[in-house]
This record gives C-alpha cells, sequence and structure tokens, in this order.
C-alpha cells in the first residue's frame, strides 16, 4: 500500500469506500434471503449465447441489481458521498459482476460456483474507474481496496455457500432448502448454539430473566404464578361447519400447544393425567415444546416422550414447529410417533370420505412458512384443518381455503393486568385473535393459551389449557 493509505485524511475514505463496495455486494443475497423466489427474474432473461451456455445465468436477478443502485445510493448517502456517486459506484460494480459471470460461463462454471479472486476482482476494482481518479487515489490504495474487498467478500461468499446454503445432512430431501432455514439451524439448533446468544436476547435474558422473575420475587407473588401455570385444564370445544363430511360428523381433535415442558417441575406429570382419560380421533401438536429458544433440546424431548404416551388418537398425532424449536427435534418427535407438517400436508380417511391435516413451519420468529408448498397437494374445496404455531397468517391460511385454523404461540398473553388485558401477545395479528375462538371470513380459528409458559414460568389471570375439539356438521 501507498503511504498515503495511512495518512488520517484518506484512511477514512479507503474505509468508506470499503463499507460502500461490501454492502453493495450484499444486497443482492440479503434481498434474495428476504424474498426468496419472488421477483427473482434473471437479468439475462434466459437467454443463451452459441456456445449453448447462459449469458449471465438465473443468480444475476433484476432484483439485486435493482437492491445493488438503491443500496449505493441510500449507504452513499449516508457515508458522504453524493446519492448519484453511491449509485454510479454500484453500476460500476454490477457491470463486473455480470462480466464475472459471464467468463464463468464461458469457461463452464456452474451457478453459484465459488470462483475466489475471480468472483471479486471486477466487482471491487470497477467502481474505482471513477472513484480513483474523483478522490485522487492513488494505485497502490486502489490495488489495496481491491484486495481487501475481495478477502471480505470472499468469506462472505464462503459463509453463504458453505452454511446458508449447504445441505448440512442427508435428511433434508422434503425440505425447501433456503437461507432463511438454515439461519434459523444455525441460531436454534444446538449443534449451533452460542453461549453469548441467550445475553444477546434482549426479551429474554433482561426483561424476564432479570426484570420480571424479580419484580415478582420482590412482590412475593413468585410462587403463586408458578402455581397458576400449573393449573392447567381440559377445555371443550364445539365448531360446526357447512362442508364437514358426514363421516367426520363428531370427530374429536386434541389439540395441544406450547408444552415448554422443561420450564417447569411438575408440568410434564399433570399434562400426562389431564390427557391420559382422553380418547381422540387425532392429536395436534401446536409448536414450542422446549423453554428456550436455543441449546440443548434433550430434556424437553425426554419429557415429551412422557406426554406422546399418554395421547390416545386414533389416527394419529402431527405436529409443527414452533419458534422455541429447531429443526433437529424432528427426527426425535418422529421417533416418539409424532408426525412433524412442516409446510406439509397429510389426508385423513374415514368410510370414503376425506379431510386434510396442513401445517406449517414458524411464522413468527423465523418466518419459515411456506403455504404454497403447505397446501400444494391439497384438492380446491377440500375440508382442510390447518396449523401454525401464531395466528399471524390468518389472511394467508383463508386464502388457501383453511376451514379451521388451530395456533397457540401467544400464551392467552400469560401475564394479564385487571381491566387492561395481556401486556404482550408476542404477535403482529390483532389483539381479538390473541386467545380463544375467532372467525376471518370462511375460515374459523382458535387461538390456545396453550399449556406452558416462557420466559418466567408464570401466569397470571390467563389458565393454561389443552383443547378438545369436537367437529360437528351444521346440517
Ligand atoms: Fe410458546
Amino acid at each position: 500500500l501507498g503511504p498515503n493509505v495511512y495518512s488520517p485524511i484518506i484512511m477514512p475514505l479507503l474505509i468508506q469506500v470499503l463499507i460502500l463496495l461490501w454492502l453493495v455486494n450484499f444486497a443482492p443475497p440479503l434481498l434474495a434471503y428476504l424474498f426468496e423466489a419472488r421477483w427473482a427474474g434473471p437479468v439475462d432473461r434466459g437467454r443463451t449465447l452459441p456456445d449453448g451456455r447462459r449469458l449471465f445465468g438465473n443468480h444475476k436477478t433484476v432484483r439485486g441489481v435493482v437492491g445493488a443502485f438503491a443500496m449505493g445510493g441510500l449507504v452513499g448517502s449516508f457515508l458522504g458521498f453524493l446519492w448519484w456517486e453511491g449509485v454510479l459506484i454500484s453500476l460500476l460494480s454490477v457491470l463486473g459482476d455480470l462480466l464475472t459471470s459471464f467468463i464463468k460461463r464461458r469457461i463452464g462454471l456452474p451457478d453459484g460456483s465459488v470462483a475466489p479472486g475471480l468472483d471479486q476482482v471486477f466487482e471491487g476494482a470497477f467502481p474505482l474507474l471513477y472513484i480513483a481518479p474523483a478522490y485522487k487515489i492513488g494505485p497502490w490504495s486502489g490495488v489495496g481496496i481491491v484486495a481487501v474487498f475481495s478477502l471480505v467478500a470472499y468469506v462472505g461468499s464462503l459463509f453463504q455457500k458453505n452454511l446458508l446454503l449447504r445441505r448440512p445432512h442427508g435428511d433434508y430431501g422434503r425440505r425447501r432448502l433456503t437461507p432463511r432455514v438454515r439461519l434459523r439451524e444455525l441460531v436454534a439448533c444446538e449443534i449451533a448454539s452460542h453461549p453469548l446468544h441467550r445475553f444477546l436476547n434482549f426479551e429474554d435474558a433482561i426483561y424476564y430473566h432479570l426484570f420480571m422473575k424479580n419484580v415478582f420475587r420482590a412482590l412475593g407473588i413468585y410462587q403463586r404464578g408458578v402455581q397458576n401455570a400449573l393449573d392447567i385444564g381440559v377445555n371443550h370445544l364445539t365448531l360446526f361447519f357447512e362442508t364437514l363430511p358426514q363421516a367426520f360428523d363428531g370427530y374429536r381433535i386434541l389439540f395441544i400447544t406450547d408444552l415448554h415442558l422443561d420450564g417447569l417441575d411438575g408440568l410434564t406429570e399433570r399434562v400426562q393425567w389431564l390427557i391420559e382419560p382422553l380418547e381422540t380421533d387425532l392429536c395436534i401438536l401446536g409448536g414450542d415444546f422446549r423453554m428456550e429458544m436455543s441449546g440443548p433440546s434433550r430434556k424437553a424431548m425426554e419429557l415429551m416422550a412422557q406426554v406422546r404416551d399418554a395421547i390416545h388418537a386414533k389416527d394419529g398425532v402431527y405436529g409443527i414447529l414452533g419458534n422455541h424449536d429447531c429443526l433437529e427435534m424432528i427426527p426425535v418427535l418422529e421417533a416418539q410417533g409424532t408426525t412433524i407438517l412442516l409446510n406439509e400436508a397429510h389426508p385423513i380417511d374415514r368410510c370414503g370420505s376425506r379431510i386434510w391435516i396442513a401445517g406449517c413451519d414458524d411464522p413468527h420468529h423465523y418466518r419459515c412458512h411456506d403455504l404454497n408448498q403447505a397446501f400444494a397437494e391439497i384438492p380446491p374445496g377440500s375440508f382442510t384443518v390447518f396449523v401454525a404455531h401464531s395466528q399471524e397468517i390468518y389472511r394467508e391460511a383463508e386464502h388457501f381455503g383453511a376451514v379451521l385454523y388451530l395456533c397457540g404461540h401467544t400464551h392467552g398473553g400469560q401475564i394479564q393486568i385487571p381491566r387492561f388485558g395481556p401486556i404482550f401477545t408476542h404477535s403482529r395479528a390483532p389483539r381479538q385473535l390473541g386467545y380463544g375462538p375467532w372467525q376471518h371470513g370462511q375460515m374459523a380459528g382458535y387461538t390456545s393459551s396453550g399449556v406452558g409458559a416462557s420466559g418466567v414460568p408464570v401466569r397470571f389471570l390467563t389458565k393454561g389449557e389443552v383443547v378438545l375439539l369436537t367437529l360437528k356438521n351444521r346440517s
């Protein structure tokens, strides 16, 4: 590097340039993470050259190019460049990126392949065609910028390819691989949990573990809250439907959600005692088996095995994942005899009639729900019971034709204040969907207050429940 790199005037400029280039480079994968398949049309519109290969390939999308321009303009302005300079710098960077893709396709490298150096050099160097003369950056400083940019961008591309886009194990067949799902695994699963994760979660570590727990202790009501949390009951509910097949008239579904079994001693035994005598046709588990959102899940799974043994459901037990769960739990739960619906549906047949149970992955925290996939096999007009951890996708579920929407997540507020109601519902849905039966258009819904408690294992003015639903044909 030239000596001017170390001058106090040029140094910040070089860092500003690097930050701008990295963020412009980061815009396309960020948009791919946020929007997945939406607006992901390729820049080359599928065009191939006489060599039979694509001009750029599927990874260079119009969305990514527009996002890079927007990022350049916004971040450029923020960093002290003129807005049009930011856009111009991102345009040059995008042209470098497209040239890289063009070269990679010509030499036969597939979409998404990593080519160290080639992947970054044009993207980092082209913007200097404007920046270097405009800001009097010398050739050695320019080389330094390209080298540092390339190194960090290469590490970023390795992270994306080897962690966010790599199948971690063979049992991935029915799961659509997306960076969003992989990020969930990296954050929530015990294999990747970080000791600092819990302390970085403000709500969990500060609000619940430090503040609320001590507030209740100081008020002398902590133990009463724990007793309230253990005082769960069976809520009997009958729902009437015009479209329920006659063969399913009187069909009983046991809905159990938000168990958080490892968070409260005595809860598992209480649930077992409640559900052991219940003879039902089907059982649905609404997710949140574990107390914490990361770390070990073994204890929760062991307790879940005890609960599973107490369930008597002729047509089986189906479950979904909540925001406290991780994908590692699926093989354990399935070995216990629970079929997990990860954006999937299963038919239930009776006397020549059929209804469907559709379930999706967590729509609240990880937003891994995929209703297109969950409803893909269900013929239009079918009687479909849809289960999601939270009620936040009620509009989408009705649009896809769900007749009944079962969910939990809110714990009925868990802690309520007289006359005001829940302090938090932890949900983006309207508060009237926070507990009990509700209706949206043609779809009936039920939000259960769940079995367990999360954060602090106490309840005030709410009661935990398992729900025994009876479906009735209105006619
Ligand atoms: Fe929960």
